[in-house]
């Protein structure tokens, strides 16, 4: 299992030290959470910070993209070195032209969709697709409980990975702790992100350790 802390519950008024210490903390890849207070009802940061940042760890920035028009920013987040960019099927951007966009600046597209959309709305790009991220919240806030329905979309998911003999990864994001990774892991997940898991933690390197470790 790969462990994606999400910054979003880091201390902000030291971001990149935040970055830095859940890197020594083991933390795989970086979950940069990026909200426009349209598509969702907070706001956070954009392409700018992410920039600033990107010096401060080698380890990949995985931007998660809750905006209602993705497509108008998907070169800036390129610019900013991100690795990974996951948008919203229910974003009001046409999922292929802002794939075309990803894909022409050779990063690693990624189709995200909300608790109350079905799966098979990704099945047509699944072939063109890093990653596909099953949200286990409603997109938003951190600190929200997981929802285990969702992993029967995971296990779909899965099998129709497994069936086309395709890499897609499958993320899992939100409520993810102690007491639920396990499940998700059981499910066929690939990676989780995990916000007040790890940053809630006295101590990030054992948080993280000790969820990689619950998934074997
Ligand atoms: C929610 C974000 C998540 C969030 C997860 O909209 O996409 O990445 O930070 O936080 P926890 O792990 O606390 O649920
Ligand atoms: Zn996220």
């Amino acid at each position: 299992m790969l462990i994606a802390p999400s910054l979003l519950s880091c201390d902000f008024s030291v971001f990149r030290d935040e970055i830095v210490r859940i890197d020594q903390g083991g933390a795989d890849i970086m979950h940069l959470d990026v909200m426009d207070g349209h598509f969702v009802p907070n706001l956070t940061f954009g392409a700018p910070v992410i920039k600033k940042l990107r010096k401060a760890t080698e380890k990949p920035f995985d931007v998660h993209l809750m905006i209602s028009e993705p497509h108008r920013y998907i070169n800036d987040f390129a610019d900013a070195g991100a690795d990974i960019i996951s948008f919203h099927t229910e974003s009001d951007s046409d999922i292929d032209e802002t794939l075309k966009l990803i894909e022409a600046r050779g990063i690693k597209p990624a189709l995200a969709i909300k608790p109350g959309t079905a799966p098979q709305v990704v099945l047509p790009y699944l072939d063109r697709l890093y990653m596909v991220l099953v949200m286990t919240v409603e997109p938003g806030f951190g600190g929200q409980s997981f929802m285990p329905d969702m992993m029967e979309k995971v296990t779909f998911l899965k099998a129709e990975i497994e069936k086309r003999g395709l890499s897609t990864l499958i993320e899992v994001d939100g409520g993810i702790a102690k007491d639920t990774i396990a499940v998700a892991a059981k499910a066929g997940v690939d990676i989780c992100v995990a916000g007040t898991a790890v940053f809630g933690a006295p101590d990030a390197k054992e948080a993280i350790t000790e969820l990689r470790g619950l998934c074997e």
